[in-house]
């Protein structure tokens, strides 16, 4: 059986990987992929998204822009991790391709509510801009979506202030309209991305698949390696986006606990904070769940197989 899925990202060189991953996985169904305001500007992650369809050959998925900015604050862009262009590294090509001319929240709404209840899951892996506008345009999709399962946040620590994750961080409304909602949240955060890291082994095994599209992953994680090491002193980077579909396509590569999780929105030092409440077993009415422990090897067997099965790509 495979899982339909939108990939809502913001490409950004980990979202490229949870493209790839989702593309290369027969258990996935990609219906769509929405664009994000997030690691760059909303135009410069687009044509991000549009150039690496070419390295993939991904030609009959819809790619749609979604919001430029987050509900209520400033555009914040992570130029420090992602480069200016939020792809920096390996060269994009020119896109083949248009995007779709819909609005991201429309594609979501539409793809949604055109499937069966219970069918479609949602994978944000930027910020939780689009999804939020989504559900307040149309709150059935509470019910109609399966399940949210997205990177960010983390209960134990944060990358973008010492308890916030960028995703959240940037639009923390948002993300507190996502956790908020009655359908079921699997938060894949920091706590399990900083256990995905692209060691010089994993590197190897890509490199060895010797095509366009391992090549190209594979200069992605140079770059991406690099900024981890300066900014964040990681020897290897942890590569969160494509845990999220690694999720979908296997649970059993993590271990989760279902605690409830709220949005932190007007803490001094706290603000974007995904606060998860473990003093007791959570009430039968929680609809959070957080990952907690990565099987490495497996996570990393999911990536590498899916590059093979995406194997050479004519450009
Ligand atoms: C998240 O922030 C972005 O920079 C990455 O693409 C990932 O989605 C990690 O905090
Ligand atoms: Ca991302």
């Amino acid at each position: 059986m495979s899982h339909k899925i939108i990939l809502d990202c913001d490409p950004g060189h980990d979202d490229v990987i949870a493209l790839l991953l989702a593309h290369g996985s027969p258990e996935i169904e990609l219906l769509a992929v929405t664009t994000v305001v997030g690691n760059q500007t909303l135009d410069k992650v687009t044509h991000n998204a549009l150039a690496v369809a070419r390295v993939a050959g991904l030609t009959d998925v819809p790619i749609a822009a979604g919001c430029p900015r987050p509900l209520v604050r400033e555009i914040e862009v992570a130029s420090a991790i992602h480069g200016e262009s939020g792809l920096d590294g390996p060269e994009l090509p020119d896109p083949l391709r248009e995007v779709d001319p819909r609005h991201a929240v429309d594609v979501i709404i539409e793809t949604v509510m055109a499937h069966e209840p219970g069918t479609v899951t949602l994978v944000p892996t930027g910020g939780l801009t689009n999804i939020a506008m989504a559900v307040r345009r149309e709150p059935r999709l509470a019910e109609r979506v399966k399940e949210v399962v997205l990177m960010g946040g983390g209960y134990h620590t944060g990358n973008w202030s010492a308890v916030a994750e960028f995703n959240i961080k940037i639009d923390p409304e948002a993300a507190h309209i996502v956790f908020n909602e009655r359908w079921p949240v699997m938060m894949v955060g920091l706590d399990l991305t900083h256990q995905a890291l692209a060691t010089p082994e994993v590197v190897q095994r890509i490199a060895a698949l010797d095509t366009r599209p391992a090549s190209f992953v594979v200069e992605l994680l140079e770059f991406f390696g690099t900024m981890y090491q300066q900014s964040q002193g990681f020897d290897s980077p942890p590569v969160h986006d494509p845990c999220a579909v690694a999720y979908v396509i296997d649970p059993s590569v993590m271990t989760t606990q279902r605690v409830p999780v709220d949005i932190e929105l007007c803490g001094g030092l706290t603000v974007g904070m995904t606060v998860a409440d473990f003093r007791a077993p959570a009430p039968a009415d929680c609809t959070t769940s957080v990952a907690v422990q990565l099987d490495h090897h497996k996570f990393w067997d999911l990536v590498v197989d899916a590059l093979a099965r995406i194997g050479e790509v004519e450009s």
